[in-house]
């Protein structure tokens, strides 16, 4: 049983460029410099924009984009009610309101039907969040908000690399922000970027960041190191040998130690503290600039991966298999399931080898922080609670694809 126990996710950083980072330890500069005009030309060529701006994350991009943008306290702004938290608690702290919009239950991205009937005079920009890597349908939501005079921001934190009608997501909207933690497809090992087409609004981006001190070199440092240890505890053996009985071992307890490890505690924004006011630094830069050249290649391979799963799993009973809309390259950032009893199918793929995850997504629209915005998102409250995330990552080969789609079967056969 050892040989096919399958962790839940790899991190996509190469060993190279973790070298590129411990390598300059002991230099300085490397960590002190923010000059990024290279990894950001980059950036923007590959997404196919003119400007690209690195950020200290996908909310202070949302934050700094909104702050850059003609919008005003009051304004509402459209969100999909299955998103991570911070985006609307960025909104709600910026003094926006929050406008949830169920989601369709197939795609898990926005009801596009629904959007439109949620426009009031008082809404300004609508987010479209290509969540788990699929792009929504971009064509559709630029003619709304053309006909009702609305800004775009697309949320690009799951979906870089992913097109639609083959333009790269962040490229259709007034500005597209992304994310780059350690255990994102694109890493710079923390930060990440805005795009838009518009230098006037790159400008008064950089002018806001201007004052910015950089990340510290302990930060990158510990970014770097905990990749490394993802990367060697998920090699196959390790994990088969070590990781996966001491999961089996905590799931009797109904502990999730890793998502635990990974799970920042869901509350309000009331203040932007210091610590996301960092200027990424020239040495995260040169990652990004080596992950350009890589990620092409890592989201074909799981593309590859989530094809071959959502093929052959259509039609298992009690189990939706995600959904690829037309116009739509799904890159498969993450491969999401949803099933009625989501725990016990989750427990007896980790007792059979398979660990899997429940992802860290929130129903906001149901959250109490967000009680003055709440409204009535049924899909996003159901896929919320069966959301079962199977692993897909680009380093899985058809023998363990394979073995999760007859494991799943199996279990669901007999439910
Ligand atoms: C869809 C989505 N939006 C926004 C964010 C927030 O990103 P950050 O933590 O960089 O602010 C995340 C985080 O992964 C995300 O998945």
């Amino acid at each position: 049983m050892l040989f096919r126990a399958i962790p839940r996710f790899k991190p996509s950083v190469s060993g190279g460029e973790l070298f590129t980072v411990f390598r300059q330890v002991f230099n300085k500069n490397a960590f002190t410099d923010v000059t990024l005009g290279y990894f950001e030309r980059e950036f923007a060529k590959y997404i196919g924009v003119s400007d690209a701006i690195a950020v200290p994350s996908a909310r202070m991009g949302l934050y700094l984009a909104l702050s850059a943008l003609p919008v005003e306290k009051g304004d509402e702004i459209i969100v999909p009610a299955l998103t991570y938290y911070s985006i609307p608690a960025m909104l709600s702290f910026m003094g926006f309101v929050p406008v949830f919009v169920d989601i369709d239950p197939t795609t898990c991205t926005l009801d596009l039907e629904q959007v439109e009937r949620r426009i009031t005079s008082k809404t300004k920009a609508i987010i479209p969040t290509h969540l788990y890597g699929l792009p929504v349908d971009m064509r559709w939501v630029m003619e709304i908000a053309e006909k009702h005079g609305l800004l775009v921001i697309e949320d690009c934190a799951q979906s870089c690399g992913a097109r639609f009608d083959g333009m790269r997501t962040g490229s259709f909207g007034d500005v597209g922000y992304f994310t780059f933690g350690p255990t994102k497809p694109f890493t710079t090992l923390g930060g990440g970027m805005i795009t838009c087409n518009d230098p006037s609004v790159a400008e008064k981006i950089r002018h806001e960041m201007s004052g910015f001190p950089p990340v510290s070199r302990g930060a990158v440092l510990k970014a770097a190191v905990t990749a490394s240890a993802m990367k060697t505890a998920t090699n196959r053996s390790l994990f088969g040998a070590f990781l996966w009985p001491a999961l089996r071992a905590f799931r009797l307890l109904g502990k999730d130690p890793i998502e635990e490890s990974f799970r920042e505690e869901v509350k309000p924004i009331s203040a932007i503290p210091d610590y996301f006011r960092k200027k990424m630094t020239s040495v995260q830069g040169d990652v990004g600039v080596s992950q350009i050249k890589r990620i092409d290649d890592l989201s074909e391979l799981r593309h590859r991966n989530g094809m071959y799963l959502l093929e052959r799993l259509q039609g298992t009973q009690d189990l939706i298999v995600p959904s690829v809309t037309e116009g739509s390259e799904h890159i498969f950032t993450s491969f999401v399931v949803q099933t009625s009893d989501r725990d016990y199918l989750a427990r007896e793929l980790l007792r059979r080898g398979v660990d899997t995850a429940k992802g860290y997504m929130s129903d906001c629209s149901g959250l109490e922080m967000f009680k003055d915005y709440r409204s009535e998102c049924p899909h996003t409250t159901t896929a919320f609670r069966n959301m079962l995330h199977l692993p897909v990552y680009h380093t899985l080969r058809v023998p363990q694809l394979e073995y999760i789609v007859k494991t799943v079967k199996k279990i669901m056969d007999v439910i």
